[in-house]
């Protein structure tokens, strides 16, 4: 089942490398959340080749319309582009995210950096994998930590408080960084690219098929309280390792 998502994941980074420069911008909502005629692209190729290779399962997509939440039983979690104003601006650094979960429970997780052309992926109790190689997360105290943060971006009344965090781990860690792509942020720290990321609030499609990665990876993920993710619940987000995590949650809570 792994390595027939991986082969279905890397198929739709065919489809994010052929993008043209009329990418079909449109807004959702708000001027700053925008979505490409390849968000929709991308999601339909998965979800009709995801359904062939498992019929029973459903879909909780970040595209998707109608009935669009986490089911028990086998259900997918997409998340078409992850980082799509980095994908407009062809900045060159978003992902595209599947994660299985059954019951609730995320069972393998496959995401793909269309433009480096690196895949991650992971099934729960195997390890997991950097394009074949196996990858763990470090185990830097904060003070030797590069630091990944995101920024909210459609929920602005945050903007404050996230900044004055990240205002707080820099005097604290190595150096801090905002890529722009959640998915890709929790696959850096899976690989020692990086080794904390947090989001002061994140949707399950941004993070699940990371975190099953990340926790094959060695890491820890939960939310910024300390409380267990739901793949059913937009929440906070931080993914470290004990250590660096333990001195997060206490600049977290100050
Ligand atoms: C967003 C990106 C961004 C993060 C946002 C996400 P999208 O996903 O992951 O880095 O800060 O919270 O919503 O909208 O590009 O799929
Ligand atoms: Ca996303
Ligand atoms: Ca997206």
């Amino acid at each position: 089942m792994l390595e027939k998502i991986v082969k279905i994941v890397e198929q739709a980074g065919a489809i994010y490398r052929r993008a043209d420069a009329d990418k079909g911008v449109e807004e959702k909502g708000s001027a700053v959340n925008l979505v490409t005629k390849y968000d929709k692209m991308i999601q339909d190729y998965l979800v009709g080749e995801l359904s062939t290779l498992l019929p029973e399962a459903s879909f909780f997509d970040e595209e998707g319309e109608g009935d669009n939440a986490l089911t028990d039983g086998y259900c997918f979690i997409i998340d078409p582009i992850d980082g799509t104003t980095n994908f407009i601006r062809g900045y060159q650094h978003s992902a595209i995210s599947v994660g299985l979960a059954r019951d609730g429970e995320l069972l393998i997780g496959v995401v793909m950096d269309p433009d480096l052309n690196n895949i991650y992926y992971a099934e729960k109790g195997k390890g997991a994998f950097l394009n074949g190689r196996p990858i763990h997360v470090t185990d830097c105290d904060m003070a030797h930590s590069l630091v990944l943060f995101g920024t909210c971006p459609y929920e602005r009344h945050l903007g404050h408080r996230t900044f004055t965090l990240a205002e707080q781990v820099f005097y604290r860690s190595l150096e801090v960084r905002r890529g722009g792509a959640a998915a890709l942020d929790i696959c850096y720290v899976a690989a020692g690219k990086a080794d904390l990321y947090y989001e002061l609030i994140l949707r399950p499609w941004d993070w699940a098929g990371a975190t099953l990665i990340l926790r094959e990876a060695g890491g820890v993920a939960a939310t910024c309280e300390g409380n267990a993710l739901q793949a059913d619940t937009v929440s906070s987000y931080c993914c470290g390792n004990p250590d660096n995590l333990k001195e997060f949650y206490a600049l977290y809570n100050v």
